[in-house]
């Protein structure tokens, strides 16, 4: 089923200068980016994405990382996009993160994981609305869609 994800490359990712390395695993396994967006993170904006955690005891290192810096945030779209990224960015751990995955490859600190991806197709509707307008998530056709999917 074509799912649409919000993945962020974090500002370790940005301030690392990784945005392209980054966007190149997305588009060459065959995603399609239907919105991108350079943003510094307001403080509730990142309080109300990372809602979830708000009890975790890494809750405020987590804000005061998400704000440090701009942020890439994007909409990806794809076949079961959510959990194909998922695999792409790899364990939340980068130290457990297998070699290969964004996180694994680039990354040792939980607390420097370079990338979110959304998790559920809850989620993912959420976090999009969150960071994006309807008009700001664009709908078109890449012409090399028959030589990605079957
Ligand atoms: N134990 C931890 N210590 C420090 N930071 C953490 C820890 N667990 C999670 N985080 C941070 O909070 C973010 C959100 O956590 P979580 O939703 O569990 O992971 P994921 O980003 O893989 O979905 C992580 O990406 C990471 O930056
Ligand atoms: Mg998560």
């Amino acid at each position: 089923m074509v799912e649409k994800s919000f993945v962020m490359m974090k500002p370790d990712a940005v301030s690392r200068r990784l945005m392209g390395k980054i966007l190149s695993r997305f588009e060459e396994k065959g995603l399609k980016i239907v919105a991108i967006k350079l943003l510094q993170i307001s403080k509730a904006l990142a309080e109300e994405h990372y809602g979830e955690h708000k009890e975790k005891p890494f809750f405020n290192s987590l804000i005061d990382y998400i704000t440090s810096a701009p942020s890439l945030a994007m909409v990806i779209e794809g076949d079961d996009a959510i959990s194909v990224i998922r695999k792409i960015v790899g364990a939340t751990n980068p130290k457990e993160a297998d070699l290969g995955t964004i996180r694994g490859d680039y990354a040792m600190d939980m607390g420097r994981n370079i990338i979110h991806a959304s998790d559920a197709p809850e989620s993912a509707k959420r976090e999009i609305a969150l960071f994006f307008n309807e008009d700001e998530v664009i709908d078109y056709d890449i012409s090399d869609n028959s030589w990605i999917y079957e």
